[in-house]
């Protein structure tokens, strides 16, 4: 690691409390040697959600997906068993799968016609006769690892990671009781932003402080004194009590129930519960200054009666995000400048984004 790098790391102190806790100062958030240490100790480590679990029920269903700068391909065997692998051909390194999603019987490579089962094994080699030392049991797809945990199948690429409960650790018990089980997917919105992957989680764990600021309507249908900030393990559970408005009739018709659930695991993924809705939001990194959202909205009732009435519960969503995404950008241009280093933490609002510094921290410092 060059020395300019070791001076970035060593410049945020991950054992302040939070009253007297810096925010990760803000070369982590421009410096590109920064991103290239996250793909490999973050990303590359961590447990990161690549497909729903509806998308791989049956025998012979499939989902391409990239991880880290990985091409990974997860599918569901004959055997009803759950399977990952790396998506590069062991011929000549083409993607064995080329969609992204569909079944399959046995996957075929489009160079040359290299088959593979749904196992990953390795099933046809067109004219490889007489080719020596060739051992076709050692030539299939190379594996990794893939647990399912309620509607979301992980992927990790390290193979001596903690198993997927472990990892999620009290976020599993805390999800439990909300029965998210009985929501259905609906739709897919995915959003490119132009800043750091951290700069949209930050304004995400933030405990509702821009909400009144930035988001008026959201915040006429919450009860901001009483948001709760819980952070145990890897995740924050953001939590507020629901109140009746008549501000806006769409956020008062789709944002319903007793409280809003807003879930974060480190270190990129986002669960967002009301009543009969959930939104989940996965933050992926493109480069140092943009990254990619994709919100998957879920709904318990997704009939074609019901769409319209969905419909407008995603555009609530999108006006909320929209709000997000200038504010975002607007922090990352702050971010670059000579003005800015780092900032202070409200202690009653942002200990979720304490959490989240701390734990990212540990994995850029942890000696591999
Ligand atoms: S690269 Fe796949 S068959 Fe040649
Ligand atoms: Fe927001």
């Amino acid at each position: 690691m060059d020395s300019l790098l070791e001076e970035i790391l060593a410049s945020y102190d991950e054992r302040a409390a939070l009253q007297s806790a810096r925010t990760i100062p803000a070369a982590w958030y421009v410096h590109s040697g920064i991103a290239a240490l996250e793909r490999e100790r973050v990303f590359g480590r961590t447990w990161q959600v690549v497909a729903r679990a509806d998308q791989l029920k049956d025998a012979g269903q499939f989902v391409t997906a990239e991880l880290a700068g990985e091409p990974l391909l997860i599918v569901r065997g004959s055997d009803g068993q759950l399977r990952g692998f790396y998506n590069v051909c062991r011929h000549h390194a083409a993607a064995v799968a080329t969609e992204a999603h569909g079944t399959a019987n046995i996957f075929r490579c489009p160079y040359h016609g290299w088959s593979y089962g749904l196992d990953g094994s390795l099933k046809g080699a067109p004219e490889f006769e007489g080719v020596c030392d060739f051992d076709r049991s050692q030539n299939g797809l190379v594996p990794l690892r893939v647990e399912t945990w309620e509607q979301f199948v992980f992927a990790n690429l390290d193979l001596n990671a903690v198993p997927l409960a472990e990892f999620l650790g009290a976020l599993v018990k805390r999800v439990a009781p909300l029965n998210i089980g009985s929501l259905h997917f609906f739709e897919r919105r995915t959003y490119t932003l132009n800043c750091n992957w951290k700069v949209f989680v930050d304004n995400y764990l933030d405990g509702g402080y821009h909400v009144p600021h930035l988001h008026k309507e959201l915040n006429s249908v919450l009860d901001y004194r009483q948001y709760t900030i819980d952070g145990e393990d890897r995740y924050c559970l953001q939590s507020s009590p629901m109140v009746s408005s008549d501000e806006d009739a769409n956020v008062a018709a789709t944002r319903t129930g007793d409280r809003a659930w807003y879930f974060w695991q480190y270190p990129n993924f986002m669960i967002n519960i009301y009543r009969g809705y959930m939104d989940t939001n996965l933050v992926l990194p493109d480069s140092v200054d943009r990254c990619k959202v994709i919100f998957d909205f879920y709904f318990d009732d997704v009939s074609d009666a019901a769409a319209e009435c969905n419909r407008q519960s995603i555009a609530v969503g999108e006006r909320v995000n929209d709000e997000d995404v200038g504010i975002c950008e607007a922090v990352q241009r702050g971010l670059g400048s000579r003005a800015y280093h780092a900032g202070r933490l409200s202690v009653r609002r942002e200990a979720g984004e304490h959490l989240f510094h701390r734990l990212l921290a540990a994995d850029l410092k942890r000696v591999p």
